[in-house]
């Protein structure tokens, strides 16, 4: 038997590129690749790119550049190192890349990482391969399953995408081009992902898409389903206590989704639903198709649904043309809303995409002042959130040993990272945690009960 070849995967981005890392070592893991965490090992090591903001094919080039150091060394020791370029770089520029890096073997869109194995033997052959075509099939039908082993080291928590691509456009946004046109996968399918991810450990799952609330996947019943029908059919599946899903569009929050936070104990009340401006005209600008009101709405709906929901969201600043009168509404709209956390990000022209060549950029400085401000704003709800949390008994899912020895380490359901001293075996449940005082972004604190309660019994309120 040949030994084990190892697999280095540096992933940049969003969560879906952090899924995508997971299925492209499952993929791999048929031909005898296994993870190391060490470049300089690597037989085959892959940058996962991302292109949505900043500077990001150029970061591509420089770590290239440093590829070929390690390269060199690896032929030096008679060791042959492949490297491929995956994400949505590669699917923007995939010709460029070949073209300007010599250095890379294979160039791979996020369509096509089914076909990395056959990619990289046609490297071997060939000299170098590209593939950033949206094939027809569903390239989640074809991707190999992870193994139990592979599900089992990643945790308690898991990501599934259950839909792809995007057909809004907003005019500042690369993501309609490298996902390409909105797709939804088939319910059975991610029922059958689901339930082979709680077999094996997993108790939080966190459904994930460009644009998840557009979801409109095939039902068993021949019925296209919405995110609701969805969320409410994972409830019922053993094992999982937690469902979350990420990121949705105020446009299409529907009856259903409003409903199953209503109803689904399981379903997080912790939301992040993007904005991006609080001007109307900024907003129509971006091409979002709503206005300031129309999303103060879309959360009053989510709030009537259930009081418990926290929100957070995206923000950019400095997007041509805006004037402070544009960011001042933004500010008004956080002080109004009040988030549990938010990101925020200056403005940055994505070649293609129409906001590039719109005139009036914001002055860089303008852009850095506005930015800090947001974030200051922001910094402000999110550490009153936390503070909130103080004296309280929340619900923790505990998912892994602490940095300190005897600690342990789980979440809220808003996401906050909460500690506690307690045995290794209540990982994978669901306990009450008496909060007593806050660390940073951490909650600190004590079991608040001594007896746990298995996660199962905790999966049967769910639906
Ligand atoms: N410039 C700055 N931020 C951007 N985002 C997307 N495109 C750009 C861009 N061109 C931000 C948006 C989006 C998040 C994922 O990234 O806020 O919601
Ligand atoms: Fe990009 Fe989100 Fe707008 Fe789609 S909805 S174009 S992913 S910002």
């Amino acid at each position: 038997m040949s030994p084990p070849r190892k697999l280095h995967i540096k992933s940049y981005g969003c969560q879906m590129n952090v899924y995508d890392a997971q299925r492209m070592v499952d993929a791999l893991a048929p031909e005898g690749f296994v993870e190391t965490a060490n470049v300089d090992d690597a037989d085959l090591v892959i940058l996962n790119t991302c292109h949505i903001r900043e500077k990001a094919s150029e970061k591509v080039y420089s770590e290239l550049g440093r590829l070929r150091v390690a390269r060199d060394e690896a032929a030096g020791q008679g060791r042959r190192m492949q490297i491929a370029v995956a994400g949505c770089v590669a699917q923007a520029e995939g010709e460029e890349i070949i073209r300007r890096a010599p250095v890379v073997d294979v160039v791979v869109g996020p369509q096509s990482y089914h076909n990395l194995p056959h990619l990289l033997a046609k490297a071997e052959q060939h000299g170098r391969a590209l593939e950033t075509e949206f094939p027809i099939e569903d390239k989640f039908g074809v991707l190999p399953q992870p193994a139990p082993d592979a599900i089992r080291a990643r945790g308690i928590s898991a990501f599934v995408t259950v839909q792809e691509g995007c057909d809004k456009f907003c005019t500042f946004c690369v993501v309609p081009y490298t996902r390409g046109a909105e797709m939804s996968r088939p319910v059975a399918a991610i029922v059958e992902d689901v339930k082979r991810l709680a077999e094996n450990g997993v108790r939080e799952i966190t459904l994930i898409g460009q644009n998840v609330n557009a979801y409109h996947g095939d039902g068993p019943d021949g019925r296209a389903w919405s995110l609701g029908r969805l969320v409410r059919r994972l409830a019922e599946i053993p094992g999982i206590v937690r469902l979350r899903y990420s990121t949705s569009h105020p446009n299409d929050v529907d009856e259903d989704l409003l409903a199953a936070h209503r109803d689904l104990p399981a379903l997080m009340p912790f939301v992040h639903l993007p904005v991006q401006s609080g001007s109307d005209r900024i907003l129509a600008a971006m091409n979002r198709k709503h206005t300031a009101d129309d999303y103060r709405r879309v959360i009053d709906r989510f709030r009537s649904a259930s009081a418990a929901i926290a929100f957070s969201s995206d923000f950019i600043v400095g997007f041509p043309g805006e004037t402070e009168r544009d960011f001042s509404a933004t500010l008004a709209l956080v002080a109004q809303i009040g988030y549990a956390g938010a990101y925020s990000f200056k403005y940055s022209p994505r070649p293609g995409t129409p906001a590039a060549d719109m005139p009036e950029m914001v002055p860089a400085a303008v852009m850095d002042e506005r930015l800090e401000r947001l974030q200051q704003l922001i910094d402000q709800q999110q550490s009153a959130f936390n503070k909130a949390a103080i004296g309280r008994t929340v619900e923790v899912l505990f998912e892994r040993a602490g940095r300190k020895p005897g600690q342990i380490v789980g979440r809220t359901a808003y996401l906050q990272p909460t500690h506690v001293m307690a045995p290794d075996s209540i990982i994978g449940q669901v306990l009450p945690v008496r909060v007593d005082s806050l660390e940073r972004y951490s909650l600190l604190g004590e079991l608040a009960s001594a007896t746990s309660r298995p996660a199962d019994a905790m999966a049967a309120t769910g639906a």
